[in-house]
């Protein structure tokens, strides 16, 4: 019997559905929230935004909680890609339910996409990587790679010319600047960087990065600067590659979709050799993400920068946790 003829039994389907959700535990997500949940039915896997996960201060709008649950479906669907199955997408399915993102229908077995396979293997080793990367460039040839996948999933890439990078940096320290002297901020982020070990969320001290000159300033997520896990090590970042995610417009839509893009970088980025690193603060605060607009000679609305790069030193970093799937997955019985 061919792949493609054959049927799955409910608890197969079930099976392949919950494994995908499982793999996206693995997104990464704004201050690591994971606001998300996924509810398998049938030959469906929902995912809804999780709001009491939403940053309030850093995130007043939303965009980056929408970002973040972008990546996650993404992560789903490349694990389904490259276990092999077709699979059809409906994006906010219901008029009256905001809060259902997208819904999943798995189709029939197909052969499994190889590149998708290599992008599923990179869910598990990619860390946001906050030290310097090295002086080694990051090419033009892979930089149009991953521009091709982001435009695949319908947003834009803009790579940050040499004699913007300076702007980007400015951008990205005045934002900081103003979101540090918030004490709205300094409570959202203490919050999010004191949690108890049984939460499995948060920012823990190991990923974090000591203070330092650099390039594009990294978020100081202990402004005491004493308990970082991380020096910025060797590097300077002078082989780093900067680039924004960004679409036309800023609907829901646009977002969870951006953060699809997002995902697709990170994920062809991590499989090719790149470390990566968000960079948000200057999206967050309203005048700077008008100066990044500016940056995109106002073709659209900036939704996350990243930098990519090289790593001096390679030791994987090791894995930040993440909530655990019976807290996040629920499985309606048959
Ligand atoms: C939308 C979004 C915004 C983020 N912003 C930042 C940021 O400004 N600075 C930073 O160091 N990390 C940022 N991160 C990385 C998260 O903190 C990180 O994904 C999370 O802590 C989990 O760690 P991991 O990526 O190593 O699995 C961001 C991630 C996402 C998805």
């Amino acid at each position: 019997m061919s792949v493609a003829s054959r049927r799955l039994t409910s608890g197969e389907t079930t099976a392949v559905l919950t494994a995908a959700a499982q793999a996206s535990l693995r997104a990464p997500s704004v201050f690591n929230t994971q606001p998300w949940t996924w509810h398998t039915a049938g030959d469906t896997l929902e995912l809804c935004v999780d709001r009491s996960r939403h940053l309030g201060t850093v995130d007043a709008d939303g965009r980056l909680l929408l970002i973040s649950c972008g990546i996650a479906l993404h992560h789903a669907r490349t694990a389904l890609a490259a276990a092999g199955f077709a699979v059809t997408v409906e994006r906010f399915p219901g008029p009256d339910q905001p809060d259902l993102l997208a819904r999943i229908h798995l189709g029939a077995e197909i052969p499994a996409d190889p590149q998708a396979q290599r992008m599923a293997a990179a869910i598990h080793r990619r860390r946001t990587d906050r030290r310097a990367f090295g002086d080694r460039v990051v090419s033009e040839q892979m930089l149009t790679r991953l521009r091709r996948f982001v435009e695949f999933e319908g947003a834009y890439l803009h790579v940050v010319p040499a004699d913007q990078i300076p702007m980007l940096a400015v951008t990205t320290e005045r934002a900081a600047r103003a979101e540090h002297e918030d004490p709205a901020y300094q409570a959202e982020l203490d919050r999010w960087t004191s949690r108890p070990i049984w939460r499995s969320d948060g920012v823990p001290p190991a990923s974090m990065v000591q203070p330092d000159a650099r390039r594009v300033p990294v978020r100081d997520f202990t402004p005491d600067g004493a308990t970082a896990g991380l020096t910025a090590g060797p590097g300077d970042d002078k082989g780093a590659a900067y680039v924004i995610v960004f679409g036309t417009d800023d609907q829901p839509l646009d977002l969870l979709r951006g953060g699809e893009a997002v995902s697709a970088l990170l994920l062809l980025a991590t499989a090719e050799g790149l470390a990566t690193a968000p960079l948000s603060e200057a999206v967050e605060v309203t005048w700077p993400r008008h100066l990044l607009r500016g940056m995109l000679s106002d073709l659209g609305v900036p939704f996350l920068a990243v930098r990519l790069g090289y790593p001096v030193s390679s030791p994987l970093l090791p894995a930040v946790p993440r909530r655990d799937a019976a807290d996040v997955i629920t499985i309606a019985s048959p």
